[in-house]
């Protein structure tokens, strides 16, 4: 589905990503994780298209997307739920949801089907976003891109700032999305949250992947989770 190969991302000078690569699946849900400032939203940005890399590829169902401007990847296939939501705080619900629809149905995500996915967005149609709850606001900023009809959706820390319990529910919106069939590349610093809802991991350091295996293989790791996340 995706395949980052040795990319390289700068900020003017600043040399923020230094060759990394990663793959998602068809049908997997992959968590990036890693300290604050190692990169992570770079390289989600990178791969939609806000900060092209300078070098190395991304490629999207063996198409080569890099380069291409944001909102023809977009169209390609890929939803993002950024990092702060960004919703629009003076739209409702409702009207968050249908800026960004995109014609055909191809990945199937309707609107109908998106508020039986979260009930709680249902009940708050009419609501402006900046009324919204936290959680809320996240379960909008996810349901949003599912009106793309991605193949693969992107959610860059979907649990921050959020109570436990909520992020407990965000946890389980994921693997229902993951269940439907959509793919799935998140950003985590919850990594009790993380572990228990990704098929697979990458750990990022310093502009760089230093670790890659299944949740079990981190857990056995401690080096690994003590150096790059803290633990
Ligand atoms: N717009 C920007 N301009 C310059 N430097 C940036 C910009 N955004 C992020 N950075 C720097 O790039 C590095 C990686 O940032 P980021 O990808 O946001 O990290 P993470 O999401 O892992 O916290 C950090 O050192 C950060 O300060
Ligand atoms: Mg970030």
């Amino acid at each position: 589905m995706l395949s980052v190969e040795n990319i390289h991302t700068y900020y003017g000078r600043s040399h923020v990503l230094q060759g990394v690569s990663l793959a998602v699946n068809k049908g997997e849900t992959v968590a990036l994780l890693g300290r604050n400032g190692v990169g992570k939203t770079t390289t989600i940005k990178s791969i939609i298209g806000f900060t092209p890399p300078r070098d190395g590829r991304v490629q999207l169902n063996n198409v080569d997307i890099t380069g291409k401007p944001a909102y023809e990847i977009a169209r390609l296939g890929v939803g993002l739920a950024p990092q702060g939501r960004d919703i629009f705080p003076t739209l409702t619900v409702r009207e968050n949801m249908t800026l960004a629809a995109r014609g055909a149905a191809k990945g199937g995500w309707t609107f109908e089907r998106i508020l039986h996915t979260f009930p709680s967005l249902a009940q708050r149609l009419d609501h402006r976003g900046r009324k919204l709850s936290g959680g809320e606001q996240q379960m909008l900023a996810i349901g949003r891109a599912l009106m793309t009809n991605p193949d693969l959706l992107l959610l860059d820390e979907p649990s921050e700032g959020l109570a436990p319990l909520i992020v407990a529910e965000i946890g389980r919106i994921i693997s229902r999305l993951r269940d439907e069939g959509l793919s799935i590349l998140f950003v985590e610093q919850n990594l009790a949250m993380a572990l228990g809802i990704a098929d697979r991991v990458y750990v990022m350091s310093k502009g760089q992947i230093v670790f890659n295996g299944t949740p079990e293989d981190l857990n056995g790791r401690e080096d690994v989770m003590h150096q790059y996340l803290g633990v």
